[in-house]
């Protein structure tokens, strides 16, 4: 699907199930209450079936060197109109955690949803104590627009959120697209 350095983005596929959920069943309790991943086959069966959708794009941030599954970011509500916008979620595998690779595939995802699926705006809605997910939005170029108290229900109960958020203008002047346009054009 896309290809950075030290990771690439594809879909899931059936094949991924099995090691699909010993990695998130293995990472419930770091995931915890920040945002919860299929953990058993029924709830992966699920998550093909949303891959599928027009408006759901799954996509797993695998270790370039060995093809390993650290991760994965959907962009969900796909929305396309007057808006052409989409929410972002995301989590790393725990043994994956803090070495850089959700950074660069967030690169990854944000090159699609602008170049390819041609977004206006991408929405991650992060609960406010979640300091690894807000750096990790803040460093690719997300903007905080806003606070909604009890906005989504995440282990069973309604959370707080903040909405943060990037346009595709906004991307697009970021250093680094700039330099990856260039290289393009
Ligand atoms: C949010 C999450 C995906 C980040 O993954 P990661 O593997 O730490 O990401 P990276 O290693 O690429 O680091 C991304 C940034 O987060 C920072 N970071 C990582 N862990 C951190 C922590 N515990 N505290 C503060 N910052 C942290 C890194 O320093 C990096 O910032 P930088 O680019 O400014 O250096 C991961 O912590 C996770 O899956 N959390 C649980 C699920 C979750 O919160 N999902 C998002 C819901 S909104």
């Amino acid at each position: 699907m896309n290809d950075g350095s030290r990771v690439y983005l594809r879909p899931p596929t059936r094949a991924d199930q099995v090691e699909f959920i010993a990695l998130m069943r293995a990472s419930r309790s770091f995931h915890r209450p920040w945002a919860s991943a299929p953990t058993d086959p029924d709830r992966f069966t699920a998550y093909l079936s949303d891959a599928r959708r027009a408006d759901f794009e799954a996509m797993l941030v695998c270790r370039t060197v060995d093809s390993a599954i650290i991760g994965f970011f959907n962009l969900s509500h796909i929305t396309r109109g007057l808006l052409q916008s989409a929410y972002l979620g995301y989590a790393v595998a725990k043994p994956h955690a803090a070495q850089g690779y959700m950074r660069e595939g967030l690169e990854l995802v944000l090159r699609h949803a602008f170049l390819n699926l041609r977004l206006h705006r991408v929405e991650a809605n992060i609960q406010p104590g979640n300091t690894a997910s807000i750096a990790l939005a803040r460093g690719a170029g997300f903007r905080r627009e806003g606070f909604s108290p009890r906005y989504l229900k995440i282990g069973g109960r309604w959370r707080d959120h903040e909405r943060w958020a990037i346009l595709a203008e906004e991307w697009r002047d970021r250093p680094a697209s700039r330099r990856l346009l260039e290289a393009a054009s």
